[in-house]
């Protein structure tokens, strides 16, 4: 898939783009027979739980699954990534990013790239992350919720928090990485002022919607209080010429294989030919 210069053009000036069937049933059958198996792999470091037990994140999920490793190489994602990006790319973060029926926790207002920049020492944010919904996505699943345009800014002052001003233990630091209590928050303030000015989009969706948005987004998510799970894979691509500088976070959370990726033919057919 080519994205064309008018989605181009939206992406730039929106900070983000929906593309609505990017996954056809098939592929998401596929996708969520092998998203099932994580719930026997809780005790892995890269599998991250709320306080109420349930999976939230499951990381680097191509290092235990063979469907997983040849997913984030798809040409659909490839192609249309490297044309936001304006480079080649390669793979810095991949997460399936769960909210059990019921029990799915929030995700506070952030933006990405606080985190790849102050704690991955990335210089520019030449990235581009996809999310992709695996189940129909409704308001009340806690769908993905954006501010257009709010990626202009660099990133922004963070609301105040404690840990801020505080030594935080490195997994604790951690735990305010990939929790439910995040570190780098947008400063309310600042998050009204856009809000008002353009609004919030509440990105309800078909499963098989891709959603691509920049590092520099401000988007948050609810809790998912209805009878449905939400189920998400997000990929986070990087240009090949713009590699952190440090290398402190577990390599599931920042991936270490910086070879820019070959696209790959992406059925799900094809697929399951070639891995099985
Ligand atoms: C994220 O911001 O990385 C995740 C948001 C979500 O899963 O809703
Ligand atoms: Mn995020």
């Amino acid at each position: 898939m080519v994205l064309t210069n008018a989605q181009i053009e939206f992406y730039r000036k929106e900070g983000y783009l929906v593309i609505e069937n990017l996954l056809d049933e098939r592929d998401i059958s596929l996708v969520r027979k092998r998203l099932a198996q994580f719930n026997q792999y809780q005790d892995l470091p890269s599998v991250i739980c709320d306080d109420n037990n349930e999976i939230r994140s499951v990381f680097a999920p191509h290092l235990n699954d063979t469907v997983f490793d040849a997913f984030y190489r798809w040409a659909r994602f490839v192609v249309p990534s490297q044309q936001l990006v304006g480079d080649d790319i390669y793979l810095y973060q991949y997460k399936l990013n769960l909210k059990k029926a019921f029990a799915g926790i929030s995700w506070e207002w952030h933006q990405d790239f606080a985190y790849w920049q102050l704690d991955d020492g990335v210089v520019k944010p030449d990235m581009i992350s996809l999310m992709i919904y695996l189940n129909d996505t409704r308001s009340y699943q806690g769908p993905l919720l954006v501010i257009p345009r709010s990626h202009r800014f660099d990133v922004v002052a963070f609301q105040k928090k404690k840990m801020l001003d505080e030594a935080v233990p490195k997994e604790m630091d951690l735990i305010h990485s990939l929790g439910a209590n995040l570190k780098y928050t947008v400063n309310e303030k600042m998050l009204t002022s856009l809000a008002d000015q353009f609004g919030i989009k509440v990105l309800e969706h078909k499963a098989g919607t891709g959603i691509f948005f920049h590092p520099n987004l401000f988007h948050a998510s609810n809790a998912n209080i209805s009878p449905y799970n939400r189920d998400t894979a997000i990929l986070t691509y990087n240009s090949i010429h713009n590699l952190p500088e440090n290398t402190n976070r577990p390599s599931y959370v920042v991936c270490q294989n910086t070879q820019p990726i070959v696209p790959i033919p992406d059925t799900a057919e094809l697929t399951s030919q070639v891995l099985n």
